[in-house]
């Protein structure tokens, strides 16, 4: 069961709407998905339909419950079914109160992965959507994670910020989490017809491309993709013939190549 985290420090970069569309397109090849919102601000809940103000109980009641060693509540209670055919577990603002309890906590930085195991079915891929900050969430979530998968805006210098992500996830592997692998990054918010970005998708392919995978799948810019998580869904949902779609399902392929090439052959 892969484990595949979207992280970038960045905020807006796409990393909610690719963690729930890449989902999407996983579950319609027939993969069995179960989508983590480990943000705080619970976009991903919200974008799947969900008031997190309502939902009991959180990610953060499971896993304070762990912490405490308390039986109840386990994460599985807080599994719930999408419109989009993959299960999500889903978060709120409660969850920003885990910083500082995981920072005091004797091995705060594994606490996802103990969750995790906690889960009874095995599901084909777990994608883990992270908020935009390098803090104790976000390591927590490298530490349980198989595989770092990093949308990247194809946009002025991308790739300051991402030299800070790398050098962070070299740390998890060496302190926390050495079977953590970087997937590779793919683009967002392309722009196809405007120079600059062709620009930073070439100069970020020179740069980067020896030593990162770099998928081909090229995500365009679209409202489409915000009228979506409107509806509570996702574009492939929404416009399943639109070219975003069509790149997310390429993207879902690929990626499946790198983390779960047993199960494309199947
Ligand atoms: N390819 C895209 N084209 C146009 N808008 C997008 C695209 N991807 C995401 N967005 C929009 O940009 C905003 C930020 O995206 P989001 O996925 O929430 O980023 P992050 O999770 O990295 O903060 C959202 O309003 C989303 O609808
Ligand atoms: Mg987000």
């Amino acid at each position: 069961m892969p484990i595949i985290v979207l992280a970038n420090q960045k905020g807006g970069v796409g990393k909610t709407t690719s963690c729930a569309t890449l989902g999407a397109a996983l579950a319609e090849k027939g993969r069995r998905v179960l989508l983590v919102d480990f943000d705080p601000q619970a976009s991903l809940t919200t974008s799947l339909g969900f008031d997190p103000d309502q939902i009991d109980p959180s990610i953060y009641a499971a896993l304070s419950a762990t912490l405490r060693d308390e039986p109840s509540p386990r994460l599985p209670d807080t599994i719930l079914e999408t419109q989009i055919g993959c299960d999500l577990i889903p978060s709120n603002i409660s969850l920003s109160a885990a910083e500082p309890d995981l920072l005091t906590a004797l091995s705060g930085e594994t606490i996802l992965r103990e969750l995790l195991d906690q889960l009874p079915e095995p599901y084909d891929y777990v994608l883990i959507d992270c908020l935009p900050s390098l803090g104790m969430l976000t390591i927590a979530a490298l530490a349980a994670a198989d595989f770092v998968l990093i949308p990247l805006q194809a946009e002025f210098l991308p790739m300051r910020g991402l030299g800070l992500l790398l050098k962070t996830v070299h740390k998890v592997q060496a302190k926390l989490n050495p079977s953590l692998a970087v997937a590779g990054l793919f683009f967002t918010m392309v722009e196809p017809r405007t120079l600059h970005a062709q620009e930073v998708v070439e100069s970020v392919r020179q740069v980067l491309g020896d030593h990162i995978r770099i998928f081909g799948a090229a995500v365009g810019r679209t409202v489409r993709l915000r009228e979506a998580g409107v509806a509570g869904v996702t574009i492939i949902q929404y416009a399943p013939n639109h070219p975003v779609a069509e790149a997310y399902r390429q993207l879902a392929t690929e990626l499946e190549q790198v983390a779960a090439p047993e199960l494309q052959e199947a």
